[in-house]
């Protein structure tokens, strides 16, 4: 029989897992279950979306909403937004002590209910709690993908559109590396707008404060609005979703655990990845530049000692 792609998304209840939802809505990804530990929340949400679809278009007028984890029965594809984001000036690191239980729990259903889903984490500290997510549920490392690079890669190329004033269709530029404000390494060396270097358009005083500028996305927007940002996290989390529901293959910046490539092994951290119906089919290898290379060893480093801190709450 026929049927299409069961997405859970835990955490619904809140801005990204609702973001998520929503943009999964519009493409039409699958069937999709939101769940919340506070289970009105999220059927509140549900409802909302689905209110939306005389307008929008999409044909979906049922869902499934609630706070049991047995919700997710089966799911093709699990997305954990679970736990707090932070605050203005507080770090995503902070966020370890709150987000690593939560995270570890819902895993061990995540488990327990959907042992064959592929998990996109979103949960912050990002990295760490790709992590937390390998070990709790013991997945292959194709099936246990955080979503970082993807939105800092978004930031990225809209600062240099903006920096240049060329398109940001153009702009093909990736970030690797940890999701922090410190150690993300948007990659210079490869960017380019319209197949044109990014090094021979702006000036290299330009091209720092564009890199700055997109290392502290997330802590910018979470100034300006007073909690951090969920449309671009929901709308880049959803694009992997939909290359793995869709086996498109895209090549995007996910993190994954490192078994050799970039002389890393098992650490997690942002490379670039092909997304389809297994997961994270592929890391790839390049040659970054020795700065770049600098940074990344720096990001590995960070990453190390977070996973270090995760693994108490294990
Ligand atoms: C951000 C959070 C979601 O970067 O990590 O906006």
């Amino acid at each position: 029989m026929l049927k299409r792609p069961k997405i859970a998304i835990v955490g619904a209840g809140g801005n990204v897992g609702a973001a998520v939802a929503h943009w999964a809505a519009v493409k039409e990804l699958g069937d999709l279950v939101l769940i919340d530990l506070k289970g009105s929340v999220a059927q509140g949400r549900g409802l909302d979306l689905t209110q939306c679809s005389p307008f929008e278009g999409f044909n979906n007028t049922s869902f499934v909403a609630g706070e049991d984890p047995a919700l997710m029965k089966d799911a093709d594809v699990v997305v954990m937004t679970a736990g707090v984001p932070r605050k203005p000036g507080q770090s995503r690191e902070e966020l370890i002590n709150i987000n690593a239980g939560i995270v570890r729990d819902i895993c061990a259903n995540v488990k327990k209910y959907a042992p064959e889903s592929i998990l996109v984490v979103v949960s912050n500290p990002l990295d760490a709690m790709v992590f937390v997510a390998k070990q709790v549920t013991g997945f292959p490392r194709e099936r246990v993908i955080g979503s970082a690079g993807i939105l800092d890669s978004a930031r990225y190329r809209t600062n240099i559109a903006l920096a240049t004033g060329a398109s940001v269709e153009d702009v093909s530029a990736i970030v690797l590396g940890a999701h922090t404000d410190k150690d993300m390494v948007p990659v210079t060396s490869t960017a380019t707008v319209g197949g044109v270097p990014l090094t021979k358009i702006l000036a290299a005083d330009k091209l720092s404060e564009v890199v700055e500028k997109t290392k502290k996305g997330g802590a910018e927007l979470t100034a300006l609005i007073g909690t951090s940002a969920w449309l671009a996290p929901g709308a880049g989390t959803s694009l992997m979703v939909e290359s793995i529901v869709r086996n498109q293959g895209r090549l995007l910046p996910c993190s994954i655990e490192l078994n050799g490539e970039f002389g890393v092994k098992g650490c997690f951290v942002g490379v670039p990845v092909k997304l389809g119906m297994k997961g994270a089919e592929k890391v790839y290898e390049f040659e970054l530049s020795a700065q770049e290379k600098e940074a990344f060893a720096n990001s590995v480093k960070a990453n190390q000692e977070l996973m270090e801190i995760a693994k108490t709450f294990l």
